[in-house]
């Protein structure tokens, strides 16, 4: 009976734990794949490329011209150095095909902050320039904050589930829509005051990014709208996925490719 007791409290504790905060600590990104996803050729997403520390992929980015590739602040963080980082571009798969380049300078936000995740953008400039054709090219990055309720897609090589799953070894999207910043921060979601200004949200029933497709596109109207950033776990009910607000961060990126 003691022992009964222990074990109902302890899954309480762990239950408890799960609630709050605790869960809301953005992922790392060494696991993940695109949760509830459909295979994607890379023509369909030229954009999309596999960052690779160590010669192993672990966040996503997306090419804004042939040299300059955008993701997320914390995919830079270390263990991250521009000596152990390359990129793979023309490839739906993450350990072939394209072409992988040597990294050779980056640059993460530096209102960055590691435990709002708010500002979570970086950049990085390639050793050599990237030959644009039908699985290499450029996106466009918005100008206007997608509104709440627009189509939007995902895209990555992370976890098809939190708990337990794998990278994926070919690249996967998921449709979604738009949650703009005041709805995810509303009472309708979990986050409340953990949605910054920085950020906007895009949700679909079973659907999400995860731990791996940090740093890559959320993308609609044929627009870079957001960067894979954070959430609580991966498809959660009421936890959208929560992404770096492209529009609004779009001026820093500007000036950051030209001293990258
Ligand atoms: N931080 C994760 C990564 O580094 C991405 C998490 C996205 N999570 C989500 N539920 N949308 O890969």
């Amino acid at each position: 009976m003691f022992l009964q007791m222990v074990t109902l409290l302890a899954l309480l504790a762990i239950t408890n734990a799960d609630v709050i905060p605790l869960g809301l600590v953005p992922q790392s990104p060494q696991d993940g794949r695109i949760v509830g996803g459909t295979t994607s050729s890379i023509e369909e997403r030229p954009w999309q490329v596999s960052l690779q520390r160590s010669g192993a992929h672990y966040c996503g980015g997306s090419i804004i011209s042939s040299k300059i590739i955008v993701t997320a602040a914390h995919c830079l963080d270390s263990p991250t150095t521009v000596s152990n980082l390359r990129v793979r571009a023309g490839s739906n798969k993450r350990t072939y095909g394209g072409i992988l380049i040597q990294v050779a300078a980056i640059n993460a936000h530096e209102g960055y902050n590691s435990e709002t995740k708010v500002n979570d953008i970086g950049v990085l400039r390639l050793q050599s320039s990237l030959t644009f054709g039908s699985s290499i090219k450029a996106i466009a990055m918005a100008t206007v904050t997608p509104s709440h309720g627009s189509a939007a897609s995902i895209s990555g090589w992370g976890k098809t589930s939190y708990s337990g799953g794998s990278s994926s070894a070919t690249l996967l999207y998921a449709d979604t829509k738009i949650v703009g910043r005041t709805q995810c921060a509303s009472s309708t979601y979990g986050y409340g005051s953990y949605i910054k200004a920085t950020m906007i949200c895009a949700a679909a029933a079973n659907k999400d990014a995860c731990q791996g497709d940090s740093g890559g596109p959320l993308v609609s109207g044929g627009q870079l709208v957001g960067v894979v950033s954070w959430g609580r776990e991966c498809a959660l009910a009421n936890y959208p996925g929560v992404f770096a607000n492209v529009a609004e961060l779009r001026d820093w990126v500007l000036q950051a490719q030209k001293s990258v």
